[in-house]
């Protein structure tokens, strides 16, 4: 029996008597678009779903991004993050895996640094730490309402750009291949965005953004460290911690995530499916405007 169980005040819920391994007739869908489009995080625990499963679900949801180049399962349709090796081995901790790890850790919306962001993402966990390793959540939509007037002023109108060399550089300058960095020049993004369908309005920020258009580089960076300081704070936060066969899905429209620190001993191997948005937040940068806004992850 579907039933819905709620996992903090201001975001979340979990939806249980669903089973993912088998395809969903449309009225069980379309309940559970109705719970992602108004909670903005799932989770579904107990689904022990392969690749092909977690690609036929996460289609319903619409068309998915491709993995970008200089990751884990380049150019398909499944992102892995982990720890592990090929061969089964946890990776050493200087390895480029362990620093996408760390910069999962960054407060962060997926896809932020593309002229369209993503829309939703799906994350399995196939294999959890026992002891640490959570992801957290933030609700934009609570924290925009929550922000004082004088502040949603300032903010109101205002374009952030996002740049996926920003965030990395803050791990490990190295972190980024030549071909990312070409493949991902820095884009705008609105920094409040209306929900489509709820028409809520959200504060849209995260780790890859590295300034705010119109303003000098400290006094944009300032704002938006005062505007993330706020953001993260306890009670706008749900904590998820993993049992193995969760599934989560989330937002990234309004709603900011991070995974947390675990032990190097631990394993930890998550597939994400991505679903792409469906336009840009603002138009293209006037030096991008050739950019191709469906330019593929
Ligand atoms: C992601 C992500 C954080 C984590 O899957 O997009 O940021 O906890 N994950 O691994
Ligand atoms: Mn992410």
């Amino acid at each position: 029996m579907f039933q819905m169980k709620s996992l903090h005040p201001l975001i979340g819920v979990e939806i249980q008597g669903v089973s993912l391994s088998a395809p969903l007739d449309e009225g069980t869908f379309s309940r559970i678009v109705e719970a992602f489009e108004r909670h903005s995080l799932l989770l579904f625990r107990d689904q022990a779903i392969s690749d092909a499963q977690q690609l036929e679900f996460s289609r319903r949801f619409g068309p998915l991004e491709r993995t970008k180049p200089g990751t884990v399962g380049e150019g398909s349709e499944l992102v892995i993050l982990t720890n592990v090796a090929a061969d089964g081995a946890i990776v050493p901790e200087t390895h480029r895996q362990w620093l996408n790890t760390r910069a999962n850790q960054l407060w962060h919306s997926d896809s932020s640094f593309k002229p369209t962001p993503a829309l939703a993402s799906l994350l399995s966990g196939r294999e959890v730490p026992v002891e640490g390793g959570e992801t957290e959540f933030a609700s934009m939509r609570a924290v925009w309402n929550a922000l004082p007037a004088a502040l949603q002023a300032r903010v109101d109108g205002l374009v952030a750009i996002h740049d996926y060399a920003w965030s990395r550089g803050r791990i490990d300058p190295e972190l980024m291949t030549d071909a990312e960095r070409e493949a991902l020049p820095p884009v705008r993004q609105a920094m409040v965005r209306r929900h489509p369908v709820t028409g809520e309005a959200s504060l849209y920020a995260g780790s890859h953004a590295s300034g705010v258009e119109g303003m000098a580089p400290e006094a944009g960076r300032a704002l938006l460290s005062e505007l993330m300081e706020f953001a993260t704070r306890r009670e706008f936060v749900h904590t998820h911690r993993w049992r193995r066969g969760d599934l989560l899905v989330w937002d990234n429209r309004c709603t900011l995530h991070r995974g947390r620190p675990f032990p190097a001993s631990q394993r930890r191997y998550l597939v994400r499916t991505t679903v792409a948005g469906t336009g840009p937040t603002v138009g293209a940068l006037p030096e991008n405007r050739d950019a191709d806004p469906d330019f593929p992850e």
